[in-house]
């Protein structure tokens, strides 16, 4: 039994669908949020940059005693959570491989496609979980820049997002996928358009819902749960004002978001 809260950290508020996927699953959890509103995207950035950073802000989750770590970004688990492993005094668990295994599973061709931002496309990370599950898994991918910012704007049921998204999913849908993993996590938001545009043949994966099961499963085998009945909740700090993102969560994920605090990046004081 363990009260310390579930830290969970994004480049953004867009972990934020990670955070109710957590708090649906384990109520009785407190959680504290780290945003890095101050640096948001890491989407374009380079690998070293993204390491940097996520190593900055998982040192505030430390400061703030938290017992795990949850690196509730695509582009900052495809690119930093070896270094992170490595140097957090606590567990961390990504987003990669919660993903990729329910897609294994899900899979009934054995033909996954992979959306997300540049830097976690191009890192190949999904690629290699899967190709770890299921060395014979066909994988098509595809970086999806465009989606953040549609997300951010709250045109989730708009004709111009189906544009986009159809654009960018034809090849995948031409290639044969019939399981797509949802590689960022502001995608949870655009399930109904993503539905709307690959019908019922191509199953979503949403690395969100399969992250909140993994951490279910580390809490449990760590002996690290809130004891039940303890009063769970949320207290999301950003190290900057509020990305567009906030908003838009808040509504959409029906998310009791209270006062937001600011923390400030002590830059190198990381332990690269
Ligand atoms: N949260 C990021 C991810 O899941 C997307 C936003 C960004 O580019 O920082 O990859």
């Amino acid at each position: 039994m363990d009260e310390r809260p579930i830290g969970v950290f994004d480049s953004g508020t867009g972990g934020l669908t990670v955070v109710k996927a957590l708090r649906d699953l384990l109520p009785d959890e407190k959680i504290f949020y780290l945003g890095d509103t101050a640096r948001v995207p890491y989407g374009g950035k380079s690998a070293s940059t993204v390491e940097r950073y996520s190593l900055e802000i998982a040192d505030i989750l430390i400061e703030e005693n938290a017992k795990i770590v949850v690196v509730a970004c695509n582009t900052a688990s495809s690119l930093a959570l070896p270094k992170l492993e490595k140097h957090l005094p606590v567990a961390v668990i990504g987003v990669i491989r919660p993903g990729a295994r329910a897609a294994v599973a899900a899979t009934r061709n054995d033909h996954i496609g992979v959306i997300g931002t540049r830097a976690t496309i191009k890192s190949g990370a999904y690629e290699r979980e899967l190709r770890a599950l299921n060395p014979d898994i066909r994988i098509s991918v595809r970086a999806c820049p465009l989606l953040v910012p549609l997300i951010e704007e709250a045109w989730l049921n708009d004709e111009l997002t189906d544009r986009v998204i159809g654009r960018y999913l034809e090849p995948l849908v031409r290639e044969g996928i019939d399981t797509l993993v949802l590689g960022c996590t502001h995608y949870p938001l655009l399930v109904d358009a993503l539905s709307r545009a690959l019908g019922e043949r191509v199953k979503l994966v949403d690395s969100a819902h399969n992250c909140a099961t993994a951490v279910r499963e580390l809490l449990d085998r760590q002996e690290f749960r809130a004891p039940s009945g303890t009063l769970g909740g949320l207290e999301i700090a950003l190290t900057d004002t509020p990305d567009n993102f906030l908003r838009v969560a808040r509504e959409a994920l029906q998310l009791e978001i209270g006062e937001i605090q600011l923390r400030e990046v002590l830059h190198g004081a990381a332990t690269l």
